[in-house]
């Protein structure tokens, strides 16, 4: 595998490699990422991997300072995984100057969900992806489910910008117990450890429910966040949502995604679930 932290590297890296398959990450990475890393080996293409931790998507007191960077651990697991290319840029190679041009995530998108706990994030989120994007001119690039609405917003600016590249999405990718795989489970205390799969918990109870036939969708996702609140969580959102277009759930959604964000403690985690309502248990 090749580690370049150089525009200029990358491109010189990317000349005879032809078409790629992509995977944007920040890093830090666990068995989620290699996942998505195998998914972009099965398009047959050579594999770029990208590991950035991004400024522009982290608000005012969020983790950016905290978030862990390990290169080195990183770029093993990506060998391993069989990637070729490893962009790693540090912040003044991505950001030479200030971003003032940005990409502008519609606001019923942008302030929904998790984007109205964290204003400006998927505007930061939708920069990044466009500038890597132009800088490796990928063919595929692969995101996880476990960040449902960042895929819907990575979709939705491919097709409205008519970028050339296939958007693959990769399973989440769950600890023995439940967990969703996450960087972020690192910053959680014995004890949160052991009451972070409630999370995961409550969104199969709520799918178990429509299931079984239940289409009160909003007290459903009521009763959950009153659970998860006196489990001890602070719950952003818990909502059911259509997977198809992140709006409401109705009587016409042929699938559902069953969405939350909570905190335990200083961590905030997030979760979800996509199904059809047709689907066999
Ligand atoms: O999902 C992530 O790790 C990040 O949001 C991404 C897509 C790499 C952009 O910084």
């Amino acid at each position: 595998m090749r580690l370049v932290h150089t525009i200029a590297d990358l491109r010189a890296a990317l000349a005879n490699a032809g078409d790629t398959a992509f995977v944007p990450t920040m890093g830090n990475l666990h068995a989620g990422h290699t996942a998505l890393v195998a998914l972009a080996k099965r398009t047959g293409l050579p594999v770029v991997a990208s590991l950035f931790v991004n400024p522009l998507q982290f608000g005012a007191g969020e983790d950016y300072e905290r978030y862990p960077r390990t290169l080195d651990a990183d770029c093993e697991k990506l060998a391993a995984a069989g990637c070729d290319i490893a962009f790693a840029p540090g912040v003044a190679e991505m950001y030479p100057a200030p971003q003032t041009f940005t990409v502008q995530v519609p606001a019923t998108l942008a302030n929904d969900l998790c984007g109205a706990f964290r204003p400006g994030h998927f505007d930061g989120v939708a920069t990044v992806v466009l500038k890597l994007f132009n800088l490796v001119r990928p063919r595929a690039a692969i995101f996880g489910k476990k960040d449902f609405q960042q895929l819907f917003v990575i979709r939705e600016l491919v097709g409205q910008f008519n970028l050339p590249v296939d958007i693959l999405a990769g399973e989440t990718l769950r600890e023995p117990d439940g967990l969703a795989m996450s960087s972020r489970n690192g910053y959680l205390s014995p004890v949160e450890r052991m009451q972070a799969p409630q999370l995961y918990r409550a969104l199969v109870t709520v799918q178990d429910a429509i299931r079984a036939g239940e289409r009160d969708y909003e007290t459903l996702a009521a009763t959950t966040r009153r659970h998860l609140s006196m489990a001890g969580w602070r719950v952003d959102y818990i909502a059911v949502r259509d997977a198809d277009t992140l709006g409401a759930a109705g009587p016409d959604s042929a699938r559902v995604a069953v969405l939350g964000a909570a905190w335990l403690g200083t961590t905030r985690l997030i979760d979800n679930l996509d199904f059809g309502l047709g689907e066999a248990v």
